[in-house]
């Protein structure tokens, strides 16, 4: 989907600054505003404060000072038709002893969601991540990159309009971290989602975002963006064109000045 610049931001960050309680500086102020439909990547230095800009936008730290916003309001704006929010995270976070169905299932049994109609979308989660076959088991009978898959499962089922992944493939070996950044993307061309990733890897924000935004270290702020069209189809052909080797180039300039700006070298 194609991000207009005129529609209500989806979230948005209004000089909204983090600074911990033992003093330590997490974020300065910051702007952002991110629209309906952009798949937008955070990348930097470790330290630079990507996870802790990630849970200001999922209120699950509140800013020093500054505001955030969403769909133009508070957090009681979210939740509900056409406003919910989805957070994955680095890891699966799965409940050990319930099976595979369970554990997807678990945000619709929350929400009040009447059993039958849970079941089948969970079944439904399941097999768009390719884990049909899966269901009766319980995580620990699964691969790493099978428990991830559940995990973004789990963060589907309640089909969310804006989705907060922070890093979720960070532990995965490359094929598999390939195979999830192409499901991620054919379910994000789907339309109607938003998209927050967190990731250290250029390749994959590159493949994945409509917008890149790279941020520095000491203290942690956003040091510069790159724009992707959002037209381009996100697959194999892409991935191995000479256009995702310029833009990965670029990314790779950018990068490298932000780790100069954080007085760590290149
Ligand atoms: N609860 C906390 N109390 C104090 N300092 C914190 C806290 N959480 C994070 N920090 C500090 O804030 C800064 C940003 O941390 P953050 O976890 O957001 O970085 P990051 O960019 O996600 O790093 P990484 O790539 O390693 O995950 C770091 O200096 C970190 O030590
Ligand atoms: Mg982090």
């Amino acid at each position: 989907m194609i991000a207009n610049p005129a529609a209500t931001p989806v979230v948005e960050l209004r000089a909204a600054e983090k600074v911990f309680d033992d003093g330590t500086r997490g974020l300065v102020p910051i702007d952002l505003a991110v629209q309906p439909g952009e798949f937008v990547s955070l990348i930097g230095p470790s330290g630079c404060g990507k996870s802790t800009l990630l849970r200001l936008l999922a209120n699950l730290h509140a800013p020093s000072d500054g505001q955030v916003l969403w769909w133009r309001g508070g957090f009681d704006q979210v939740g509900g038709d056409g406003r919910r929010l989805s957070f994955v995270f680095q890891e699966p976070t799965l409940m050990p002893w319930a099976s595979v169905l369970a554990n997807v299932r678990l945000p619709l049994d929350l929400a009040g969601v009447p059993r039958q109609e849970a079941q089948a979308r969970a079944r439904a989660a399941l097999q768009a991540v390719g884990l049909a076959q899966a269901q009766d088991r319980t995580p620990g009978q699964l691969s790493g990159g099978m428990r991830m898959r559940v995990s973004i499962a789990r963060g589907m089922v309640t089909r969310p309009d804006l989705l907060l992944m922070d890093e979720p493939f960070g532990a995965l070996d490359e094929f598999t971290r390939n195979r999830l950044d192409a499901d991620l993307a054919a379910l994000s061309r789907q339309g109607g989602l938003t998209t927050i990733f967190v990731t250290h890897s250029l390749y994959e924000a590159v493949f994945l975002s409509s917008r890149i935004v790279v941020m520095a270290s000491n203290p942690g702020r956003l040091f510069g963006e790159m724009r992707i069209d959002p037209a381009i189809v996100r697959d194999q052909a892409f991935r191995l064109s000479e256009r995702f080797a310029l833009l990965c180039r670029d990314l790779s300039v950018l990068l490298t000045s932000a780790a100069l700006a954080s007085g760590e070298g290149a």
